[in-house]
């Protein structure tokens, strides 16, 4: 559009310009022909050439004013498009800003449900667990094998439903950054074996050989007991939960360095290489897990993970899938118990 109105005006300068021309050239020649001899004539070309150069000067004076008139404009309606492209942009970050205000709102009362709801289903369960618990040592009286086996079972899948209910909220304090940690001397080894107790019904009735190593003067490591409990359990959980029938879990504790280790190997089902990267990952499952063991909430290792590094220790694992997995828990020795028993 602009090309063709340049055009237009280029076309009526070039017309106006040799028009002027052949003027000129006409006036030159009256006036210098000397035998030319019609002054009428002569008055009337000279005065044409003076209109027209004239007119020419008003012309392009004209042109001069239309071009800076059309730039006005366009600078113009670019302030205008600038203006409503700031206008909109303060009226998106508004909006943003009142949707994350939302986001956040919603999120603070799915959080505020779940630690509600948690807190809620722990008081029943550990109410059923000290109950089941006093029923399975016969504490209120002598019990048949049968009875009491039935008994173990319900205690064990209590024990799942408060391993669940603690990793939701484990993973909600996480989140709201509240995993305040309340720190004592702690043996490994009896961290280990308090899981067991309960795990062990479980091993058992897969068929599963579980053997525990650890040396009699393991260092204590400097850790909150229930937390770290957690961390534990979830691992060896895991090495039972994912070991077929008959498999073997090995479960082995080591000081070196001045931090103590915790090794869960067993020979299940593995991790696929392909998704080892996502293992820490809340809601994590992955392919072969789901296939054999559809019950699970890829919480476990997250949770697991988050409070150990709490503890300034490490998790980490290798794993080749149909053959087996180790999983190591590092933690550091406490201050005090440092350079004393550092025993393989
Ligand atoms: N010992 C193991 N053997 C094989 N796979 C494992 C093992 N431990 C963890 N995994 C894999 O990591 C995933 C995440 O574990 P976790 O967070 O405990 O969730 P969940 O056990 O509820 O599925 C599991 O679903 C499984 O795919
Ligand atoms: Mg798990």
């Amino acid at each position: 559009m602009n090309d063709l109105h340049h055009n237009t005006n280029a076309n009526s300068l070039f017309q106006v310009a040799t028009s002027f021309l052949v003027l000129y050239v006409a006036t030159v020649v009256v006036i210098f022909v000397p035998d030319f001899d019609h002054d009428l004539i002569r008055f009337v070309l000279i005065s044409a050439l003076f209109l027209i150069s004239f007119l020419f000067q008003f012309y392009i004076l004209n042109q001069k004013v239309k071009t800076e008139r059309r730039r006005k404009n366009e600078l113009s309606q670019i302030l205008r498009e600038q203006d409503m492209t700031a206008r909109m942009l303060v009226r998106r970050d508004r909006d943003l800003t009142s949707i994350n205000e939302q986001l956040r709102e919603i999120d603070a009362m799915k959080s505020e449900f779940v630690s509600v709801a948690a807190h809620q289903l722990r008081t029943p369960l550990s109410g059923l667990k000290w109950s089941l618990d006093m029923l399975i040592t016969e504490q209120v009286g002598k019990l048949p094998v049968e009875q009491k086996s039935l008994l173990m079972k319900s205690y064990e899948s209590n024990e799942r439903m408060i391993s669940l209910v603690n990793n939701l909220l484990n993973v909600d304090r996480i989140e709201a950054g509240r995993t305040d940690l309340e720190l004592t001397p702690l043996n490994m080894k009896d961290v280990v074996e308090s899981v067991l107790y309960y795990i062990l019904p479980q091993v058992h009735d897969k068929g599963i050989d579980l053997d525990l190593q650890a040396p009699s003067d393991l260092p204590n490591v400097h850790a909150d007991g229930q937390k770290i409990r957690e961390a534990v359990q979830n691992i060896i959980e895991n090495a039972v939960k994912y070991t077929p029938q008959s498999g073997k879990v090995i479960i082995k504790l080591t000081a070196s360095g001045g931090s103590v280790t915790v090794s869960v190997s067993d020979t299940g089902i593995g991790i696929p290489k392909e998704q080892q990267g996502d293992v820490f990952k809340k809601f994590f499952r992955s392919i072969n897990a789901v296939r054999v063991k559809t019950g699970g909430t890829g919480l476990g290792l997250f949770v697991a993970r988050e409070i150990v590094k709490k503890h300034n220790g490490t998790v980490e694992f290798e794993s080749e899938e149909g053959k087996g997995t180790t999983f190591r828990i590092t933690l550091p020795v406490a201050e005090n118990e440092r350079g004393g028993k550092n025993t393989q």
